[in-house]
C-alpha cells in the first residue's frame, strides 16, 4: 500500500494496546487517546516547511526557522474527531480548526452534511483531518470530498486505526491524500466496527454507553 504511514514509535504502540483494552475507563481512554494524537501530530508534521527569519537573541543576531505560510488547519470529523484535536492542538496551539458533521442516510446509505465550518483564506493552508477510526472510509471520503471544495494547499488523513476496506475506499477517491494511523487491523465485521478494533470510539471518549 502506498501513500500510507504507519507510525511505529513504541510509546505510540503501546498506549494504543492501553486503549483498545474493554475495561480502560472513559477517563483513561480520553486521556491516552490525547498523548497518542500529541505523538503522532509529532510524526504527521514532519515535513512542514520552514522558512528562515531573523531574530534577536539576548546576545546577537541570528537566523532561526520557523514553519513556513498560513497557520495549519486541524479538520475534526464530528464526533469522534474532537477526541483527538486536544493533544494536537498542544503540540500546535497555532493552529485553526475546522469541524465537519456527516450522517448517514437510513436509506440511501450516502452521507450527508450537517455541518461544516472552516477558517478563512483556505487556499493558502495546510490541513490534516482527523477521525480516530477509519473504518469503511465512506464518511472520510465524503469528508475529504467536501475540503476539496476550499481547495486548501494540501491535505493529510490522521486516524488512530485503519481497517484494509477504509483504507482501499480513501484511497480510491482520493489517492492525492497520504495517510497515518497507529495501526491496520484485519477487517470490519457486519456492523462496520473493525476488528479487532477498540469498539466505538465516540462512546468511549465521550462516555456515551
Ligand atoms: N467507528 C468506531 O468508533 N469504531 C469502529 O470500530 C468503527 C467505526
Amino acid at each position: 500500500m502506498s501513500n500510507i504511514h504507519v507510525i511505529e514509535h513504541p510509546l505510540v504502540q503501546h498506549k494504543l494496546t492501553l486503549m483498545r483494552k474493554k475495561e480502560a475507563s472513559t477517563s483513561s481512554f480520553r486521556r491516552l487517546l490525547g498523548e497518542l494524537a500529541s505523538l503522532m501530530a509529532y510524526e504527521v508534521t514532519r515535513d512542514m516547511p520552514l522558512q528562515e527569519v531573523q531574530i534577536e537573541t539576548p546576545l546577537e543576531t541570528m537566523t532561526g526557522k520557523v514553519i513556513d505560510g498560513k497557520k495549519l488547519v486541524l479538520v475534526s470529523i464530528l464526533r469522534a474527531g474532537n477526541g483527538f484535536l486536544d493533544g494536537m492542538l498542544d503540540v500546535v496551539p497555532g493552529a485553526r480548526v475546522g469541524h465537519i458533521g456527516l450522517y448517514r442516510d437510513p436509506q440511501t446509505l450516502q452521507a450527508v452534511e450537517y455541518y461544516f465550518k472552516m477558517p478563512s483564506e483556505m487556499v493558502e493552508r495546510d490541513v490534516i483531518v482527523v477521525d480516530p477510526m477509519l473504518a469503511t472510509g465512506n464518511s472520510a471520503s465524503a469528508a475529504l470530498t467536501r475540503l476539496k471544495q476550499t481547495h486548501p494547499r494540501s491535505i493529510k488523513f490522521v486516524c488512530l486505526l485503519a481497517a484494509p476496506e477504509g483504507i482501499a475506499t480513501l484511497q480510491a477517491a482520493h489517492p492525492d491524500v497520504p495517510i497515518y494511523t497507529a495501526a491496520i487491523d484485519r477487517q470490519l465485521n457486519e456492523h462496520g466496527y473493525i476488528l479487532p478494533g477498540l469498539g466505538d470510539a465516540g462512546d468511549r471518549i465521550f462516555g456515551t454507553k
